[in-house]
């Protein structure tokens, strides 16, 4: 079926989660951080992620910055980590993550082909907002939709089914785009097409559903729209 819509997750797919840890890590007087930040960027984000399935599972909802603060405080303490202003640095850097390089190009290329391109993200609107008004994107996304007016996070069906709604198109009209395996495998068992972008090389995850492209980065997204 043509793809007339491309809808991409947001953080690790969009926008480089590492970012904070990695920036905050740089900046002077922060020694102790500089030795750890790769372990607490990758538990940090883990336990985020942990939160909103368990949530999800025991119909515990609370927004997604809420469970980002969370998992930022189990991975401090598992770090040994004390010092409140890091923390606060931390979360004022999420606000303001990087897009990936080849972002803005993309979705350049898709919405000269005429394309719908859309975000649909676990993040809370304001989150959303902010890291895509710091990465220049506004003007190339037809719409960012967030979890938040379902009440529940992925991969619950109701999440993906926004997108039609808000497009009028079926599912397999939607090209979906994660850079979480598990994300682009439920996105494809609910009926999408998908892309996983594999960024670090991860082996595929053991789900009942496969992604129909693995890629390394998000460079081809068009070339695949417009085989669909
Ligand atoms: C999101 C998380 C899963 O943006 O990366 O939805």
């Amino acid at each position: 079926m043509t793809v007339t819509t491309c809808v991409f997750d947001a953080y690790g797919t969009l926008f480089d989660v590492a970012a904070a840890a990695r920036e905050a890590a740089a900046e002077p007087g922060r020694a102790a951080f500089a030795a750890v930040w790769q372990k607490l960027a990758a538990d940090w984000r883990s336990k985020q992620l942990q939160y909103t399935w368990l949530r999800a599972i025991a119909d515990a909802h609370t927004d997604f910055w809420t469970v980002t603060q969370d998992g930022l405080d189990w991975a401090l303490e598992a770090n040994g980590l004390t010092d409140p202003d890091l923390r606060e640095r931390l979360l004022a850097l999420y606000w303001q993550l990087s897009a990936y390089p080849e972002v803005p190009a993309m979705l350049g290329a898709l919405k000269a082909a005429g394309l719908n391109t859309a975000i649909l993200s676990n993040g809370s609107p304001d989150m959303l907002q902010g890291a895509v008004k710091s990465a220049g994107i506004t003007d190339m996304l037809d719409d960012v939709l967030s979890v938040e007016s379902v009440g529940v996070y992925k991969p619950h069906h109701s999440v993906y089914a926004l997108v039609e709604k808000r497009f009028s198109c079926k599912p397999g009209q939607v090209l979906f785009v994660s850079s979480n395996g598990w994300d682009a495998a439920a996105a494809a068992g609910y009926g999408f097409q998908t892309a996983w972008a594999n960024r670090a090389a991860e082996p595929i995850d053991r789900l009942p559903w496969k992604p129909d492209h693995i890629l390394s980065d998000l460079t081809p997204i068009p070339a695949l729209a417009a085989a669909s």
